[in-house]
């Protein structure tokens, strides 16, 4: 398996030639060539996180898994869509994943209400990977952590939106996660963060191994 950064909240996992995008809000990789995708899943309707997924879907076929409202609202704007209520397995071509709380706000870009914003827990060869979408810690992510032990976990640490670099540290260690990877900072100025003190922070924890992305593309840690 292959886990590859897009910037902000977006990941590509491509996993025996299945290619699955997360929130794909792509401007940090303006080159990127969506190609060969299996699935999309948006957390929320903020156009940070919806991104360019109605128009991929549309073009490329791969529905968007999404919360009950938000995917209606995607399938109302021309894209193939799954819709999800929180909290149950589906079954996908590459694996399995499940929607769980977030604590934020969901609106579309044009206004619409868009459900309530998600995580998602996802099992692809054998290994646990939760995107935690935009969120402040919470204690659900000790629910996360005990029922999924989840290895690899995205989490934001920008702040002001989001939990920040110290919540991020403890929902790291609430997850029981091996390996964080870090998203929603720096690509704004309300967002800036020092990555610096988040790897220190990780380092306080004594239990978390991180693995912060480089232009993109995380280190070979994660293959195989
Ligand atoms: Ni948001
Ligand atoms: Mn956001």
């Amino acid at each position: 398996m292959d886990i590859h950064y897009l910037g902000h909240s977006a990941f590509e996992i491509i996993t025996k030639g299945k290619k699955v995008l997360i929130d794909p809000f792509l401007v940090c990789v303006p080159n990127y060539r969506p190609e060969n995708i299996s699935d999309i899943f948006v957390t929320h309707g903020h156009g940070d996180h919806l991104g360019s997924a109605v128009e991929i879907s549309a073009r490329v076929g791969a529905p968007i898994t999404a919360i009950f409202e938000l995917a209606n609202y995607c399938a109302k704007k021309g894209a193939s869509a799954i819709d999800m209520g929180l909290g149950s397995w589906r079954e996908y071509s590459w694996g399995r994943a499940i929607l769980v709380p977030a604590f934020h706000s969901s609106t579309t870009p044009d206004g619409q209400y868009g459900g309530c914003p998600c995580g998602v827990v996802m099992e692809i060869e054998g290994r646990k990977i939760y995107h935690a979408g935009d969120t402040c810690l919470n204690s659900e992510m000790k629910t996360i952590g005990e029922l999924y032990s989840p290895e690899i976990v995205m989490l934001p640490i920008g702040g002001k939106y989001t939990m920040d670099i110290e919540h991020a540290a403890k929902a790291a260690e609430w997850l029981r996660a091996t390996v964080v990877i870090p998203m929603h900072y720096n690509t704004f100025d309300p967002i800036k963060v020092d990555i610096e003190e988040f790897k220190r922070q990780i380092r306080e924890t004594g239990k978390i191994p991180a693995v912060i992305p480089v232009d993109g593309v995380l280190p070979n840690v994660l293959n195989g």
